[in-house]
């Protein structure tokens, strides 16, 4: 493999895909012998952990537009600092969420315009689209006892407002069945992990 590729994952708090994602990272490096490097939104390192810090446990009002702004500012450190720069080298990154968290969250979620979102989207990545996006795809009611009573800002955002997320996710897949796979999330670690191999293995 000579490309650089770039995979992001995608779903609902509590899917389970940042198990996934370390999953595949380290099977890509130890049994493929291939360069990975991991990043995720919000929070990549460096800059991205501060606006991190805001989104995520600020306590005071939070505009629906400011909000989906930091989710972009942080979206545009990471595709300048650690995203391009590693696949112009060659390398695979997985992403842990990305644009389409801000198309499912701020626009289907918080009821944002979406072709406003992804106007914006365009701007923040410079046009970067990933080659691969698994959505693991759960129930919310799972996925809420999954992540327990214990939640940051957006986890304490309420059932109907995941149920819409869930539904805007299923419905970009639709949209981009090409891009956007879905992977049932309510399985064992294990089969889905080798359900992720086998979607990073059918990459041109
Ligand atoms: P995080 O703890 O990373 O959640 P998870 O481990 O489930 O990925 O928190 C990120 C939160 O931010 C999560 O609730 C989804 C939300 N989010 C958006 O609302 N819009 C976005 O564009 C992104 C990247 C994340």
């Amino acid at each position: 493999m000579k490309k650089g590729y770039f995979i992001t994952f995608e779903g609902v708090d509590g899917c389970g895909k940042t198990t996934q994602l370390e999953l595949l990272a380290d099977y890509l490096r130890d049994e493929r012998d291939l360069a990975v490097i991991e990043t995720r939104e919000p929070g990549a390192k460096g800059l991205g952990e501060k606006i991190r810090e805001i989104l995520l446990n600020y306590d005071g009002e939070v505009s629906s537009q400011c909000e989906a702004f930091l989710f972009l500012a942080d979206r545009a450190q990471n595709i300048d600092v650690i995203v391009n720069p590693a696949i112009r080298a060659n390398k695979i990154v997985l992403c842990d969420r990305h644009t389409d968290s801000t198309v499912a969250y701020q626009g289907y979620g918080r009821g944002l315009d979406i072709e406003e979102i992804n106007m914006l989207n365009n701007i923040a990545t410079r046009q970067r689209k990933p080659d691969l996006t698994i959505v693991f795809d759960i129930d919310i009611e799972t996925a809420m006892n999954r992540v327990g009573k214990d939640c940051d800002r957006m986890e304490s955002s309420g059932k109907e407002f995941f149920n819409a997320v869930r539904n805007g996710y299923l419905t970009l897949a639709k949209m981009e069945p090409n891009r956007i796979k879905v992977v049932n999330a309510a399985r064992s670690i294990e089969e889905i992990h080798k359900d992720v191999i086998k979607l990073f293995d059918e990459l041109d």
